[in-house]
């Protein structure tokens, strides 16, 4: 079995920070979100990944997350030149996936579960598409299925506007060859895209084995800031394991499970976990609250933050009042609140300048 990881598109819901990075390579806990995708597909013994990238964000990706061997995969880089929907990029990828079942995971995605028992199911009844479906609350955002008793897809439609389920599609399918012949049967959808939605439906229609696995973990499709604050807090919740690389001296107060990468200094400072601080930053009379995830080499100075994720060179200083929900840019810098404003929320893009007076 193969694996296709889509890490094209725009990322317009993550605007600005999009503007200058791909979506799938915004961090969870201090890791591209992308990265945990590969690992979960390796973990089920996949390591022939190919990665469908854009020309705008493909050589971020690439030039990231490597040829595999970190991963211990092998990764193909693939080039989606337009944007054009999910199954124009299985069409891309045809002649990497060749006659090979395959694994469709959807890079900005991040699902609990394990991919084990869904191959398991795809293998030992022989199906042509497996489809996850998740409880939602807003079906009308996502790929909508009805299924009988048994599970069974009867119906499949992409974003409806009166859906006749909550049941979502989640952004991880498993496929048999099949999938090409319907993908070569459809018509673009109104917005213009080729729907993997359509294609999957195109199989149902042909009375080909449609199947699909409801989950029961936690599913995040971190498109927009506040699922990304989620997957967030749920990574650090579960995964997280205290380490304290760095240095913390005598002044400070470290409690809960918090991560200290090498090199970085915490000087007068609390910091309650679940906390992840990563190399070669500068924390000082900070109070860094749990769900905070600070990437390498950021300074905070007199700062009071919490649920709250700061990219990588990020520099703030003298904002006393609590910065909480808030996601801040590689390389911002925020500075100095001499009065105390009651709260502040933030989203900030790359490279911003911002000076409360
Ligand atoms: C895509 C699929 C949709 C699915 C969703 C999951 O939507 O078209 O069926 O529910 O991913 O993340 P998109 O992100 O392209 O809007």
């Amino acid at each position: 079995m193969k694996a296709i990881i889509l890490s094209g598109g725009k990322g317009t819901r993550l605007r600005p920070l999009t503007y200058t990075g791909a979506k799938q390579l915004v961090p969870v806990a201090n890791k591209p979100i992308l990265w945990y995708g590969i690992e979960s597909i390796v973990a089920a013994g996949i390591t022939e990944i190919g990665i469908i990238i854009s020309p705008e964000t493909g050589g971020e990706v690439e030039s990231k997350t490597g040829n595999g061997d970190r991963f211990g995969a092998k990764i193909t880089y693939l080039k989606q030149d337009q944007p054009l929907g999910l199954a124009h990029a299985v069409k891309v990828a045809q002649s990497f996936l060749g006659d090979s079942p395959f694994v469709m995971y959807l890079g900005d995605n991040l699902v609990q579960s394990e991919l084990d028992q869904f191959i398991d199911k795809f293998k030992s009844q022989h199906l042509d598409a497996l489809t996850l479906l998740s409880e939602v609350e807003n079906p009308s955002a996502f790929g909508v299925a009805k299924v009988d008793d048994r599970g069974n897809v009867l119906q499949l439609i992409e974003k409806p506007k009166n859906p006749p389920s909550n049941l979502a599609l989640v952004g991880v399918y498993l496929f048999s060859t099949e999938i090409h012949q319907a993908i070569a049967n459809i018509q673009p959808s109104p917005r213009g895209e080729l729907e993997i939605t359509d294609a999957i439906q195109y199989l149902i229609d042909q009375k080909q084995k449609v199947a699909s696995f409801q989950l029961s973990g936690w599913w995040l499709d971190t498109g927009k800031k506040d699922d990304l604050l989620a997957a967030n807090q749920i990574i650090l919740d579960t995964c997280l394991e205290t380490t304290h690389e760095g240095t913390i001296d005598k002044e400070s107060k470290v409690s809960g499970r918090v991560h200290v990468g090498t090199d970085s200094l915490i000087k007068n400072s609390m910091i309650r976990g679940p906390v992840t601080i990563g190399k070669n930053c500068k924390i000082e009379n900070c109070f860094i609250g749990p769900y905070s995830s600070i990437a390498d080499d950021t300074t905070l100075i007199d700062v009071d933050i919490e649920h709250s994720v700061v990219l990588k060179g990020a520099t703030i200083e003298g904002i006393n009042s609590r910065i909480v929900d808030s996601l801040i840019g590689e390389r911002a810098h925020l500075k100095a609140a001499p009065k105390r404003p009651k709260a502040l929320r933030f989203m900030i893009g790359d490279d911003s300048q911002i000076e409360l007076s």
